[in-house]
């Protein structure tokens, strides 16, 4: 795959895709071990021994995948100074989409009023958010488009299984969002490895009702052979950030920051071990949130930088891994400045309210529109003559 001398080249000059923004949204009811002792047979010492999470967040019943994922996004346009109407693309990397279509995409670019954007969904599980940041970069680094608003989003509270007590405990709710934009200045998203091992399914899976063999699983619920999943992360996570920085030409030394996939504080001790490589370079907040699927590297992002631990021309390597089974791990050359020297415009802030403001008008006007065109279509008498005849036809076809 293109590396930073990637070779697609679509107009004008190869362009650098720097992450400008950043943001993030977690639902507000806090659930502990404790709690969850309460529906499974487990205890807070195990969890946090086996696992290093002592609480996750968990939607109430008015939030979903798009409406935590909107917040995010909202966040990350206020510190890029971005507004809606100038995103050319947003992709939202989750698994826990409200529908099959419309996608999470589709409702946050709507909400957003982003008018000339291009929407869509990526499912690569917990790897998603690196497979979505990536594309963005290279449609930026092509010329191809140039501002990008990449979401993970997730309400896994909603297809864990509350009696499994080996999954339940795992899994959280939230959100994170960047805006990428291409620039001149060299740097940004340096390259990434994306990989792939489909006889991993059964491994980690959700069945939809198209699935053609639930195999014991629950429809729509999650299942894991925790121990297998466990073997392969420890595999992956370290490889890809060898090869990911291989490829971008830096050493492991050189990496100044490692924003990994929140799944277990093992997998991230393993990790370090093997890579040689001390803990204090790994971000991490699973004891927080625990597992929010793709969600998890944003929101790990988010707080690396609110928490100063992240300076221009720093090295991040960002690594996800999960069902697929997927894998993706990602170096970027950190390029603007601290957030403490970033400022939106009052007047840019105002308009994007105005914007969001106007999309919620816009979206009830067609709703509103659609209805009364079809009340007025019914109630034209050539239709419900129209409307007579079919359904006597229909009538003298059945035997
Ligand atoms: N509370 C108490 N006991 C539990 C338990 C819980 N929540 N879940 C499982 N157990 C029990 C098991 O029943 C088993 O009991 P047994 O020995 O009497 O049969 C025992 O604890 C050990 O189970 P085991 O599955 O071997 O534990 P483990 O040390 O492998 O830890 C996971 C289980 C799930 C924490 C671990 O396998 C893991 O983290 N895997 C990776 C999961 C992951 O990250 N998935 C997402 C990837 S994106």
């Amino acid at each position: 795959m293109a590396a930073a001398n990637g070779k697609t080249r679509l107009n004008g000059p190869l362009r650098y895709a720097h992450i400008t923004g950043w943001g993030m949204a977690v639902p507000e009811t806090v659930m502990t071990n404790d709690d969850l002792a309460a529906i499974v047979e487990t205890n807070d010492e195990w969890i946090r021994s086996r696992t290093g999470i002592r609480e996750r967040r968990i939607a109430n019943e008015r939030e979903s995948s798009a409406t935590l994922g909107y917040k995010a996004a909202t966040a990350a346009l206020e510190v890029a100074d971005v507004l809606p109407m100038d995103i050319d693309l947003i992709v939202v990397a989750t698994s826990t989409s409200e529908h099959v279509f419309p996608s999470t995409a589709n409702r946050i670019q709507d909400w957003l009023g982003a008018s000339k954007s291009g929407a869509f969904d990526l499912a690569a599980a917990c790897a998603g958010f690196v497979y979505a940041v990536n594309m963005a970069a290279q449609s930026i680094r092509s010329g191809s488009i140039n501002t990008a608003l990449v979401i993970g989003a997730e309400t896994m509270s909603r297809v864990v299984d509350w009696n499994d007590r080996s999954t339940c405990i795992l899994f959280g709710d939230g959100a994170g969002a960047v805006v990428l934009q291409g620039s001149d200045q060299e740097g940004g998203v340096l390259s990434a490895v994306l990989r792939s091992d489909g006889a991993g399914h059964d491994l980690l899976s959700i069945p939809t009702q198209n699935v053609r063999e639930l195999n014991g699983h629950r429809l729509g619920k999650m299942s894991m052979h925790g121990g297998e999943v466990f073997k392969f992360a420890t595999r992956v996570v370290d490889e890809s950030i060898r090869q990911v920085s291989q490829d971008s030409g830096i050493t492991l030394n050189e990496i100044d920051l490692i924003i990994p996939h929140q799944a277990n504080y093992r997998i991230l001790q393993s990790a370090a071990r093997k890579l040689g490589l001390d803990m204090d370079k790994f971000v991490s907040n699973l004891d927080r949130y625990g597992n929010t699927s793709a969600a998890s590297i944003p929101i790990a992002l988010c707080e690396a930088i609110e928490q100063g631990r992240i300076r221009k021309d720093d090295h991040l390597v960002m690594v996800g891994f999960g069902g697929g089974l997927s894998w993706a791990a990602m170096t970027v050359r950190w390029g603007i400045p601290e957030p403490s020297s970033l400022q939106a415009n009052p007047l840019n802030r105002q308009r994007r309210r105005a914007v969001y403001a106007l999309a919620r008008i816009r979206a009830r006007w067609n709703r509103l529109r659609r209805a009364w065109s079809n009340i007025l279509r019914w109630s034209n008498p050539r239709n419900i003559r129209l409307m007579r005849l079919r359904r006597r036809a229909n009538r003298e076809k059945l035997p």
